[in-house]
């Protein structure tokens, strides 16, 4: 028997990761590029050879199809796995599109295979998570991190980069929390049906690697104006993949709303201040360090929970 316990941060996309080219390996339509953030994490430990597997999330066993995705991605580690203990705690709300299987499976990928004895090493893992969660690949490092296209059919090159580390940008993450609630469809779904079903889709598709290459440029320009109006509308697009599928998902509530106007409204008095969304209701603001304080006081009339979060580090195994 030997365990391993890793912690890794979740990643916002700048530029989303939305459309798979492959489903069964995950292989991203688009490329994307995110920021790891700090303070939030998932801690998760892997007990490698014990009598009967079990997983068990947030202090409870979890239900059987987050349990099933766990064990299948221990496979992935090693077919011939023993029976494993998977324990995973996150101190932030899951299920509410605040990214939690990026940090979830980057922290697996990480544990499990120290455990198992098996590499370590970064690129080796993001291959791994991205199995896991696509998204995930991106949370093997801190700062802002890239997830090119990558070109072969079976997925071998197709993992994250670092583009720039925590301490490149004085930048902050506002995230204004508009519901805890879980969200109806997960992204792994809703990203599918807009595939399917969406006319907007193909020209999502089309479009994105021009904001890939601009948001790049602005990250490592520091051009917080540019970074942020590309950061707006990939998002947008992506909400509107959804807004026009059969039928539509609307993961917007009123107070997301409410939220994307007090930002346009900080922006008209002169606070560098963007929004951001993923698959839930929940705003993102990406602004300076300097202004985060004045953007939490702006959107705090609008919603229950704030939480001002800076660029994070990489993962990292517990000493044992
Ligand atoms: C909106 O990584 O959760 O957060 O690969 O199917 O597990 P799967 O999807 P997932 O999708 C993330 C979608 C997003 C955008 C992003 O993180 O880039």
């Amino acid at each position: 028997m030997t365990a391993a316990t890793a912690r890794a941060h979740p990643n916002i996309a700048l530029v989303k990761y939305w459309g798979k080219r492959d489903r069964a390996l995950n292989l991203p339509a688009v490329p994307s590029l995110s920021l790891t953030l700090d303070r939030f994490r998932t801690r998760t430990t892997v007990v490698w050879g014990v009598e009967a597997d079990s997983v068990e999330l947030d202090g409870a066993l979890a239900p059987a199809p987050a349990a099933a995705r766990v064990l299948a991605f221990l496979e992935l580690v090693d077919p011939r796995r023993p029976p494993c203990r998977v324990i995973s705690e996150s101190n932030f709300p899951v299920a509410a599109g605040l990214a939690s299987s990026s940090s979830a499976f980057a922290a697996l990928a990480l544990a499990a295979s120290a455990a198992a004895g098996h590499d370590t090493e970064p690129t080796a893992l993001s291959l791994l998570a991205r199995r896991g969660s696509g998204s995930a690949c991106r949370s093997l490092w801190g700062g802002f991190v890239e997830w090119p296209l990558g070109e072969r059919s079976d997925g071998a090159d197709c993992h994250a980069r670092p583009l720039a580390p925590p301490d490149h940008w004085d930048v902050a993450m506002v995230v204004a929390i508009a519901s805890g609630a879980p969200k109806p469809v997960g992204s792994r779904d809703a990203m599918e049906h807009a595939r399917r079903t969406s006319p907007y889709y193909a020209t999502w598709v089309q479009t994105a690697a021009d904001d890939f290459a601009g948001a790049r440029a602005a990250v490592l320009a520091r051009d917080l104006q540019h970074l942020g109006e590309v950061m707006e509308a990939s998002t947008h697009k992506m909400h509107a993949t959804l807004h026009t599928a059969r039928p539509p998902v609307l993961y917007q509530v009123p107070a997301t709303i409410a939220c994307l106007h007090e930002v346009r409204a900080l922006r008209q008095r002169g606070t560098g201040a963007w929004a951001t969304m993923d698959a839930g209701p929940n705003v993102k603001v990406l602004c300076h360090r300097s202004d985060a304080a004045e953007v939490a006081a702006g959107l705090s009339p609008h919603v229950a929970h704030i939480e001002v979060l800076r660029p994070g580090g990489d993962p990292a195994l517990e000493p044992r």
